[in-house]
């Protein structure tokens, strides 16, 4: 068999239309504008209106990823949803997605590993294509945070937003797609960034009710000890790992958690500013879907081209991290929107 490799053909994001800026945080708790920014880098973050779920939000953005590769529903052969905010705990929310896009019997997964979860998600489907099981996959990152935020915690509701990135993997042969990566684990953190109730350990209970247990807490010190301790040397690793050094990052597209973080894990391997991509300003921490949210803005914005090697670096609860280097492939031709066979089934299904 011909080498394979896999290349990211399509993303596509949704943004909910709420903005909750520092100042309306400033009406809700003791915080200020100047706080937040200085220590965070945020300005305002996307919430979701009511009745939105992740679900909805996952399948807006797989459509505009979808469309841009030229692909329909039934070209997919696998889906995956990385998110810590599912819409049920149980079906998982990636079989909610497959149906809502009418990806007929498509198989689906979700998983859970917190904000490090897309770059999970991204490796994980690179190795379904490389084995030749499977050529074309959907890989989802998608939060609404917002619904498990204490928002009298002044510590936690300042961090996070709400959103959804997708990007279509598809076998290629020409060299390009994850050409490293470096996936971590110590879930002997897991206490500083943990919602404590609602699972095995502690059920719902009037209790756990009672003593607001089902929102997130978080040792915002040692988390970002964490993050600082390993982004840096897992994007080194990443790169040294491809064969690459850091003249050769066209675009580093961090986490958007906190601006000194990403600051911090571009210092450690030297990248200049105008080589990293920062929108954590307009977003907030969107989990999961930060990264795949950023790329979409990075190519809006002019600063993604086909043959760019880009390097993903996130971390999260767990705790968990994950780093990867990424080659987008040249040869790629801009798909055009799905012509009038999909106008056609999708009419009759209306039909
Ligand atoms: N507004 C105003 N003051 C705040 C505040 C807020 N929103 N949140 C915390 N403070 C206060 C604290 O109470 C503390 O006051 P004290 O000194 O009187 O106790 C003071 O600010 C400093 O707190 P500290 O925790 O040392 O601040 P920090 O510089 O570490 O910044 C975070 C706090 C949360 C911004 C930072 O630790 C961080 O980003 N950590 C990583 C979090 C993260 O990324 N989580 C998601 C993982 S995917």
């Amino acid at each position: 068999m011909a080498q394979r490799y896999a290349d990211i053909t399509g993303w596509g994001k949704y943004v909910p239309e709420r903005v909750i800026t520092n100042a309306d945080l400033e009406k809700l708790i003791d915080t200020s504008d100047e706080w937040i920014i200085q220590r965070t880098g945020i300005r305002e973050r996307h919430i979701v209106s009511e009745g939105q779920t992740t679900s909805q939000i996952s399948v807006a953005a797989a459509r505009e990823a979808m469309e841009m590769a030229g692909l329909r529903p039934r070209d997919l052969d696998l889906i995956i949803v990385a998110t810590s905010s599912p819409d049920y705990l149980t079906p998982p929310v990636s079989a909610q997605i497959q149906d809502m896009l009418g990806a007929k019997d498509v198989g689906a997964f979700t998983l859970v590993a917190g904000c490090a979860g897309f770059v999970y998600g991204l490796v994980t489907a690179q190795q379904f294509i490389l084995s030749g099981a499977y050529d074309t996959i959907l890989v989802i990152g998608a939060e609404i945070i917002s619904r498990f935020v204490d928002w009298t915690d002044r510590n936690t509701c300042v961090l996070f937003g709400d959103g959804a990135g997708a990007v279509i993997m598809q076998a290629s042969d020409e060299p390009c797609g994850v050409l490293s990566f470096v996936l971590g684990a110590d879930g002997s953190g897991a206490q500083h960034l943990i919602m404590p109730a609602g699972g095995t350990v502690m059920p719902t209970s009037q209790e756990t009710l009672d003593r607001n247990l089902h929102t997130l807490r978080m040792n915002g010190r040692e988390v970002f000890k964490f993050a600082t301790r390993k982004l840096g040397k897992a994007l080194e690793q990443a790169i040294r790992q491809a064969g690459l050094t850091t003249e050769d990052i066209d675009l580093f597209i961090p986490h958007q958690a906190n601006a000194r973080i990403i600051e911090s894990a571009a210092r450690h391997v030297g990248l200049p500013s105008e080589r990293i991509f920062v929108n954590i300003d307009r977003y907030g921490n969107t989990s999961a879907a930060s990264i795949p949210i950023a790329l979409c803005e990075a190519a809006e914005a002019g600063r993604v081209h086909p043959g760019d090697t880009l390097a993903f670096v996130a971390f999260g609860a767990g705790l968990t991290w994950a780093a990867a280097v990424v080659k987008l492939g040249k040869h790629r031709k801009p798909h055009p929107k799905p012509g009038w066979r999909a106008r056609l089934a999708s009419w009759l299904r209306r039909g």
